[in-house]
């Protein structure tokens, strides 16, 4: 008998047939005052968080968030953005972190805080399109995350978009009701140029 772990109950997601990679459109722009009810509401989310990066520190009230968004507008260590849909509804944030100027590298996190947006490709465009400002216009070097071993989703999503594993912490992370490894992966500057004309499908 498979036992239920936490992890699995509040995060509940089936195993979604994978679906063939079609072109989808959305926006970042800024994330602003109006966006903080949502961050928070988001932060709130057992299973929205349950994974969530080690990258960043959100905002857990109202007050909190003022003070992060101006942090956060001053810092030249960070940039996260709002993701819109082209409709112009607000359903998560992604940024890079921890961002080194001389050595060229950052810490990628991605939340899409909206679950009915779960698994229509949001994540992987958003992820795609942080990565390529992050070569492209920012000149990085290497993008690097860390993300839970037993987080399949955010996993398939991060190799979909070219990242390639190069280690593990053991017993890195407490998830649910024990401790996860993290997964450490990362993508080069010439590896997203070679392979940027699209998300891959495997
Ligand atoms: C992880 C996250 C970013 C994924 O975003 P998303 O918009 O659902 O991602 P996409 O729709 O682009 O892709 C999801 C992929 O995972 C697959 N998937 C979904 N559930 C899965 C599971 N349980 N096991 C394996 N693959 C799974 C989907 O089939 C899809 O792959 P496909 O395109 O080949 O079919 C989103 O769920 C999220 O923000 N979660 C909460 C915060 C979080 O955990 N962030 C990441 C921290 S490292």
């Amino acid at each position: 008998m498979q036992m239920e772990t936490a992890s699995s109950r509040v995060c509940s997601r089936d195993r979604v047939p994978s679906r063939q990679a079609e072109p989808l459109e959305a926006r970042l722009r800024a994330l602003g005052p109006g966006d903080i009810d949502s961050l928070i509401r988001w932060v709130k989310d057992a299973a929205v968080t349950l994974y969530l990066s080690q990258a960043v520190a959100y905002p857990a009230s109202g007050s909190d968030g003022y003070r992060w968004l101006e942090e956060l507008s001053r810092s030249h260590s960070e940039r996260v953005f709002a993701i819109e849909t082209l409709e112009g509804r607000l359903i998560g944030s992604v940024g890079l972190h921890a961002i080194r100027w001389v050595d060229r590298k950052a810490e990628l996190s991605v939340m899409i805080g909206e679950r009915d947006y779960w698994n229509r490709g949001y994540g992987t465009w958003a992820v795609q399109e942080m990565l390529r400002r992050g070569f492209e216009e920012m000149s990085l070097q290497r993008i690097y995350l860390r993300v839970a071993s037993n987080h399949d989703a955010a996993i398939r999503v991060y190799r979909k978009c070219g990242f390639q594993s190069e280690g593990l912490l053991r017993n890195d992370r407490y998830v649910g009701r024990g401790y996860a490894d993290t997964l450490m992966m990362s993508v080069l500057k010439e590896e997203f140029a070679a392979g940027k004309s699209g998300v891959r499908s495997t």
